[in-house]
């Protein structure tokens, strides 16, 4: 039974029941209040629609648990070199949407252009990351090769024993929890509506149309669109038919969070990162004393427990490459789960269900890929097309090819 708060349809009598539809019925309904669902949000209101999300707790999600490098080039990989022109494009968009966020809210977000060293501690690092500067330049991106004593004088903390590394000064940071609060009071301020509760099942009226959700305390929401935009949960909501469910997936990572000490100058001035055993770890320092370490990549569904194992491999390995940070006060350890998709990147735009869009399946990048997908997301929600830069990224892109049979009749 719907509850009569957020009721848009239900009134009475046909009068007051379009009476009531048109005052609370918004344009686009945002189901999911995670960095891309609110980002969404934000830029659509900007554009005149009247916007509502849905999240028990806006502003949570995988971001609360992100190290927030904006780092496409250092982790650039094979046969990415698609989503390597959305994360570019959302980089250089950075300081814009940046400086604009804080403008509208007074929010400092912690963005902090300070680069990133990527560091080798044997031979076979070291060849990998030669094969990944090699790529970089192909790909027409900046990157500078160094020896091992030209890191350590950039970074006198690093280990003795590191044998070389990548100086790219593009790869940035933010702070995602920052950067969240800050996005939760810019909606807040642009008129969206907040819906601080789970939405359970996607309604889809006749003529085959999404047009709302109903939430877990019963309430139907309508809207004239919906976004799917719920992280790693948003292949689950009930009543999305199966052929425009989104292939997402939940990849655990497991992150730590140290306190530097504020007395003998910053312990690192910018990202520090490697494989150490063909395991990533980084090692993030904020402004703010914080030094993120992460993180694991555990394929085991919806498990975020913090294990041993995990943290006890953050730690060597960070260790490794730094080893003052064993005197560090660790303040917290959590896991949180990406949103892979089949691909690595996120998909975008309208679904083969007429009124909904998905911005999903953002797996690594999803706080690099904030400013980009809030744009995207805002043209598609107002002009029912793509960007160019996203077109790649629609979820059509997972449509099922007909079988040959099927084809040829
Ligand atoms: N982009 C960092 C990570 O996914 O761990």
């Amino acid at each position: 039974m719907p509850s009569s708060t957020h009721s848009s349809s239900h009134g009475s009598s046909p009068e007051s029941s379009s009476a009531h539809t048109v005052s609370r019925r918004p344009d686009v309904l945002v189901v999911g209040g995670g960095v891309i669902g609110l980002v969404t949000a934000w830029r659509v209101a900007q554009r005149g629609l009247v916007t509502a999300v849905v999240d028990p707790e806006p502003g949570g999600g995988a971001a609360q648990v992100a190290a927030g490098m904006l780092a496409a080039v250092t982790e650039l990989h094979y046969g990415e070199q698609t989503l390597l022109a959305l994360n570019l494009a959302s980089a250089r968009r950075y300081p814009e949407f940046a400086a604009e966020l804080t403008d509208v809210t007074g929010h400092d977000l912690g963005y902090r252009r300070c680069g990133t060293l990527a560091v080798a501690l044997d031979a076979d690092d070291r060849a990998h990351l030669r094969e990944l500067h090699a790529l970089q330049q192909r790909s027409g991106l900046e990157s500078e090769w160094l020896t091992g004593r030209e890191c350590r004088r950039l970074e006198p903390m690093l280990a003795p024993g590191v044998r070389g590394g990548l100086r790219v000064d593009g790869d940035h940071q933010i702070d995602p929890r920052r950067l969240t609060h800050a996005l939760v009071a810019a909606c807040e301020r642009a008129g969206v509506v907040f819906h601080r509760v789970w939405a359970d099942r996607l309604t889809v009226g006749h003529g085959e149309r999404a047009t709302g959700v109903v939430t877990a305390d019963g309430t139907a929401l309508e809207a004239g669109q919906v976004v799917l935009a719920g992280g790693s949960l948003s292949g689950r909501l009930e009543g999305v038919p199966d052929a425009v469910l989104p292939p997402v997936r939940p990849v655990k990572g497991q992150v730590l969070r140290l306190k530097m000490p504020r007395t003998h100058g910053p312990l690192l001035n910018r990202t520090v990162r490697a494989v150490v055993r063909g395991n990533p770890v980084y090692l993030v320092p904020r402004e703010s004393g914080e030094l993120v370490v992460g993180a694991t990549s555990e394929e085991l569904g919806w498990d975020t427990t913090v294990t041993a194992g995990g943290v006890y491999e953050l730690l060597r390995d960070a260790h490794e490459l730094v080893p003052g940070i064993t005197e560090l006060p660790l303040t917290e350890t959590r896991a949180g789960l990406r949103p892979g998709s089949p691909d690595n990147a996120p998909m975008l735009g309208p679904t083969g269900l007429d009124g909904l869009l998905l911005a999903a399946g953002h797996y690594r990048n999803g706080v690099l890929l904030t400013p980009v997908t809030g744009d995207a997301m805002a043209h598609a929600l107002t002009t029912g097309e793509l960007p160019d830069e996203a077109r790649p990224f629609t979820p059509r892109r997972f449509d099922a090819v007909p079988a040959l049979s099927e084809r040829s009749a």
